[in-house]
């Protein structure tokens, strides 16, 4: 097969990858290899190796300024790496410029919202879906649009309505409260058709009930065969919803491990020493 980068054409190869990569085991989407990245004479990642499973959900941890949301920042092509190698899906992405690597399959969302607040809701998510599928000139000429244009409303609606968002499709973004833009956020991201997915603090600044109600999102998310990428210092939540997880430290990777194993880990109760984070989930 060519060398072709339309959509069709990586899907199928992905496709490929995982049925190939199935036969011989558990199948490595992403692949960090030896990742730094440095600001000045600042490391905020060093070294990080780090190997993610299909279909996994897993925690990324650490005390502020570990290093979290660099290397999102990184994965996605937001930043280049100062060193290292970054493979999804057997395919070395890094180097590549962040809207390709989305296109890819490869998305994040951000710590802050990322949205046009005057927008609604609707017109949030076809925007991002606007992006994501890119019409073709070829396209236009045809008069192929607005039949594109439809299919894009379409697809909007369903991702709108799966994320709970349905009865607020003509609000402005501005205009909702917090865990409704967080919501917002995720299926700006979904319109991308993701197969990984990068949350970066998804919970943040949520009541119990808006997180409760995120964490289901993520699983039916999850539940899409989507795998996800989750950082955030909810420790009860991340313990909850993660099977594996990634403790980073000064921009190295600390430990890694299922949750009972790094909740109890030395080191990890040590860099967390003095923060306001809870390791232990029975704690509130
Ligand atoms: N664009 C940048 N320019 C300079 N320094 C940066 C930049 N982005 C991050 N840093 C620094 O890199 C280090 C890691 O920051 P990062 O935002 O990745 O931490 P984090 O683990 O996400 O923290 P938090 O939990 O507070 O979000 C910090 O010392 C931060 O100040
Ligand atoms: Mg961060």
């Amino acid at each position: 097969m060519g060398a072709c980068d339309c959509a069709g054409c990586q899907d199928a190869l992905l496709a490929l990858w995982i049925d190939k990569m199935g036969e011989t085991g558990p199948v490595a989407i992403l692949e960090v290899k030896g990742l730094s990245k440095y600001f000045g004479g600042l490391a905020a990642l060093k070294d990080v190796h780090l190997t993610v499973r299909e279909g996994e959900i897993r925690g990324i941890i650490g005390p502020n300024g570990a290093g979290k949301t660099t290397l999102f920042n990184v994965i996605s092509g937001m930043y280049r790496p100062s060193a290292g190698e970054i493979f999804y899906a057997g395919r070395r992405i890094d180097g590549l410029p962040a809207n390709k690597i989305a296109a890819l399959g490869l998305v994040r969302t951000f710590q802050r919202t990322a949205l046009y607040h005057e927008f609604t809701v609707l017109r949030n998510v076809t925007v991002a879906r606007h992006l994501h599928v890119r019409e073709s000139l070829f396209q236009v000429i045809a008069g192929n649009l607005k039949q594109k244009e439809r299919e894009n409303t379409e697809k909007a609606l369903e991702i709108i309505e799966f994320m709970g968002l349905k009865h607020l499709v003509d609000e402005v973004a501005v205009n909702l409260p917090h865990g409704y833009q967080r919501a917002l956020g995720v299926a700006i991201a979904l319109a991308c058709e993701p197969k990984v997915l990068l949350l970066d603090e998804p919970l943040t600044g949520m009541t119990p009930t808006e997180k409760g109600h995120m964490i289901d999102l993520i699983r039916k998310v999850h539940g899409k065969d989507i795998t996800i990428l989750i950082v955030e210092h909810d420790m009860r939540s991340v313990m909850e919803l993660c099977e594996y997880i990634s403790v980073l430290d000064f921009g190295t990777l600390l430990v890694e491990g299922p949750p009972a194993e790094i909740q109890n880990n030395e080191d990890v109760i040590r860099a967390y020493l003095g923060t306001e984070d809870i390791l232990t989930v029975g704690q509130s």
